[in-house]
């Protein structure tokens, strides 16, 4: 027998591998876990094409069908390639966590050189990125706006940095921990929430009252809030780190009682409203930070009609007919933030998903959705940005957008998406080789396998 395997078993297949990799029982309370609404989409076609290279055999059943199958030669391929990247992603990922592990630095808000205007240094402050000096008056205060010209004075204020970098390291330890089960991990992963959240002298008040602070102002600006969106990367690692007896429940008690206030003060602030009504990416990102809270903390009710709410808002208002993403193309940096803003919608649409609402396909009255939002931006990007419509100050960066594509191409499986991927793909690499862009988990495997699978969006886009 010739080891010649029919596609709809190598389909079964690679969804086994895929389970086996990721599978992990979810907690939904008493809540039944629906089926994705991306996989579901799919149980009702038969599986696409295979690509030309690996397909070449075809054979006439006992029933007189002529099918194609997988030669020999592309299924061993396969498997080769699925281990490599497998492997090439989880050396990465203990790399940094073995760097996370490593370093023994206090993360604080507590160490920011400046006090923030209510003199305690256990409130989170951060500049105003586009604000600068204003050079009409003597003391350049109160300082003013430069969209899209970051001032660098932004990293004197240490607390942004921090916290990036914690919530980025406990996903790093929380994920390596999934795939490596190192106990030292754990460790590393609940000193850096107690440091940051709960103990005494370390820790964060829960509040972002002088995020985006303007300097000659009493307080923060709304724009800040969004220094907080990546919390998500830190409640994604923490289901994983739960398997671990080393878990201590008293941590998640206290991480339960900040997050409930941050999220009380986050939807009953003058600033979290504020940004909450942003209708750029800001508003976008705020409805993700919110939906994740929600979701830790287990207010599934709220965060379903939540979710319903947001995607209308921010595709009927945010996406043009056209796909057209017109409030950020309005900015300096517009492929940037056009960019940017589909990261927060698939982050939305994979949240909605995860509720049994399809985002992915959600239309709005005019027929916009996320679909044509990236269709609008391909041919610029095949084309090196030429004939973008409007003005752009920096360049046409591809790792991020081709990540939206590989995404794009699992969730909608148009093969223009794939022909695209092999174009851009030198692009990316070039990017990647000049140090734009890390690709440090082989590229989008991790996300890839886990969209696929239990659609955890395990730091997918950035
Ligand atoms: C640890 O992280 C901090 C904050 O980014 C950095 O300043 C410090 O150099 C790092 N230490 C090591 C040993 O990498």
């Amino acid at each position: 027998m010739s080891p010649i395997i029919r596609s709809r078993n190598l389909i079964f297949i690679i969804s086994v591998i895929t389970f086996l990799f990721i599978f992990w029982p979810r907690d939904y309370g008493d809540k039944k876990c629906p089926l994705p609404i991306m996989i579901e989409n799919k149980l009702n076609s038969e599986p696409g094409p295979l690509v030309d290279a690996i397909r070449s055999t075809i054979i006439t059943d006992n029933k007189g069908n002529q099918k194609v199958y997988l030669n020999a030669k592309g299924y061993i391929t396969f498997l080769n390639v699925l281990k490599k990247q497998h492997d090439t992603m989880v050396y990465n990922l203990v790399k940094s966590a073995e760097w996370a592990f490593a370093n023994n630095s206090v993360y604080s808000v507590t160490l920011k050189p400046q006090l923030p205007p209510s003199g305690d240094p256990h409130d989170y402050m951060s500049l105003g990125r586009y604000f600068w000096p204003d050079p009409t008056k003597p003391d350049g205060l109160p300082y003013i706006r430069k969209d899209g010209y970051p001032n660098p004075e932004f990293f004197t204020v240490t607390d942004y940095v921090y916290l990036r970098q914690m919530f980025r390291e406990v996903q790093n330890l929380g994920f390596a921990y999934f795939f490596t089960r190192q106990e030292k991990y754990v460790e590393k992963a609940m000193a850096r929430i107690k440091e940051w959240f709960l103990d005494e002298k370390t820790k964060m008040n829960p509040n972002l009252n002088y995020a985006g602070y303007r300097k000659g102002e009493a307080s923060g600006w709304k724009a800040g809030v969004l220094d907080f969106h990546q919390v998500f990367r830190m409640l994604q690692a923490i289901p994983l780190l739960r398997y671990s007896h080393l878990w201590d429940s008293n941590i998640e008690i206290g991480l339960k009682a900040w997050m409930t206030e941050y999220y009380n003060w986050l939807t009953t602030s003058k600033m979290g409203r504020g940004e909450s009504r942003s209708i750029n990416n800001h508003g976008t990102f705020y409805d993700v930070q919110a939906l994740f809270l929600l979701d830790y903390l287990k207010r599934y009710d709220e965060a379903k009609t939540f979710v319903l709410q947001a995607l209308k808002t921010r595709i009927n208002n945010g996406i043009l007919p056209t796909g057209q993403q017109h409030y950020e193309t309005e900015r300096p940096t517009s492929w940037f933030y056009s960019v940017f803003n589909l990261q927060g919608l698939f982050l939305l649409a994979e949240r909605a998903d995860h509720y049994g609402i399809d985002g992915w396909n959600y239309e709005g009255p005019s027929g916009q959705s996320i679909k044509k939002a990236v269709d609008f931006l391909l041919p610029y990007a095949l084309n090196d940005g030429e004939g973008w419509p409007v003005k752009n100050i920096k360049g046409f960066e591809m790792n991020d957008y081709v990540k939206i594509l590989e995404l794009s191409y699992i969730i909608y499986g148009d093969d223009k998406y794939l022909e695209a991927i092999e174009e851009l793909r030198p692009k990316t690499k070039a990017e990647q080789a000049a140090g734009l862009k890390l690709a440090k988990w082989e590229d989008n495997y991790l996300c890839n396998i886990a969209l696929m699978s239990n659609r955890l969006l395990w730091t997918c886009l950035y």
